[in-house]
């Protein structure tokens, strides 16, 4: 497969409704040609994904969703000036230009203007939204470089657009905005802090049912390695751990602990800094044959810490402690 930097190579493989990997913000996506289904279920059949799982539609800028959406309300031209370009999808109502594959035959659609340059750039150059899931497997770690995509993927996609790391590491937060109210549907890059910031009220958090998700990254075991993980906790009373443990610390959570591995997600305690190496450090835990079993901590509930501690608590087999 090839991977590379170049927009004209991606769009026009995308325009003859093949899959590309594309740079995001938050995490690498598995792109297609967002109307066209035969195209939209490459994308299906790729990540081996349950088609009652709806993609997000990713669009270049508020001009281009019209055809697309319908009764948006006025709040959300609000939190676009705030918050997009960036790690935001909105679910809004959708209309008949959405295949219903996108949508998994749901009324509304998820959209999202991604900020990577070299995704804009492309973007701009295509005259049809990017239905993009992230390019991981169903339920495995999410990608946060081309290498993650490459290795899941191999030849099955006709491009990697090689945007570098993803600089803010997890996936974007989802609000719906089919409502008098927004709603989060599930905790992500934007902070819910920031959001209230913008909204002046504290939104209903979605308590999803993980039969029916209605945002199925809220499935209970999803952002999962294969090698088991454990939520435990490094504190110094806590004196055996298993040979073949690697941990993921943040700042000095482990100190004076020896582990067969360990990977600090942010030595100065920057929840920031921890969501963006958090995916890449699985993966190098996950990928290392000497480490048997993975251990990390609850982060602190507030800030990015809370969307951290859902990528946990879904990743992690068993929780050594209740959250
Ligand atoms: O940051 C991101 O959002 C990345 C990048 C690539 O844009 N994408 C991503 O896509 O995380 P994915 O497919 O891994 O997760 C999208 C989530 C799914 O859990 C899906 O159920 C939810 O969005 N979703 C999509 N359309 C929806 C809708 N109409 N209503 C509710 N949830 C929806
Ligand atoms: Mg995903």
């Amino acid at each position: 497969m090839r991977t590379g930097t170049n927009t004209d190579v991606a769009a026009e493989l995308l325009r003859a409704g093949r899959l590309v990997a594309i740079p995001t913000e938050t995490v690498y996506g598995l792109a297609a040609k967002g109307t066209d289904a035969r195209a939209v279920a490459e994308i299906f059949s790729a990540k081996k994904r349950p088609f009652f799982d709806p993609l997000i539609l990713h669009f270049y800028d508020q001009h281009r969703i019209e055809d697309y959406v319908h009764s948006v309300p006025e709040y959300f031209y609000n939190l676009y000036r705030a918050f997009s370009p960036g790690p935001v999808t909105y679910v809004l109502p959708r209309t008949d230009r959405v295949p219903d594959l996108v949508s998994s035959g749901l009324p509304t659609v998820g959209i999202r203007f991604p900020r990577h340059p070299l995704t804009r750039h492309l973007l701009f150059s295509l005259d049809f939204p990017l239905a993009a899931p992230s390019a991981n497997r169903f339920g495995y770690i999410s990608p946060t470089l081309a290498q993650h995509v490459d290795k899941q993927f191999g030849d099955e996609l006709a491009y990697i657009l090689d945007g570098g790391p993803c600089t803010l590491g997890i996936e974007s937060t989802i609000l719906d905005c089919t409502g008098p109210k927004v709603k989060v549907l599930r905790k992500g890059s934007l902070s819910v802090d920031r959001l209230i910031a913008e909204l002046g009220y504290e939104p209903e958090i979605a308590q999803i049912s993980s039969s029916r998700p209605s945002a199925p990254g809220n499935i209970d075991h999803h952002y999962a390695p294969h090698t088991p993980m454990y939520i435990g906790n490094l504190s110094e009373n806590t004196r055996h751990f298993p040979s073949g443990t690697g941990v993921l610390s943040f700042g000095n959570n482990a100190r004076n602990l020896k582990f067969q591995r360990e990977i600090n997600l942010s030595l100065k305690g920057d929840l920031t800094e921890a969501a963006a190496n958090f995916f890449a450090a699985l993966h190098l835990l996950d990928e290392d044959p000497e480490v048997k079993q993975i251990l990390c901590e609850w982060f602190e509930e507030e800030g990015l810490g809370l969307a951290l501690n859902d990528k946990i608590r879904r990743g992690g087999r068993i929780s050594g402690t209740s959250n």
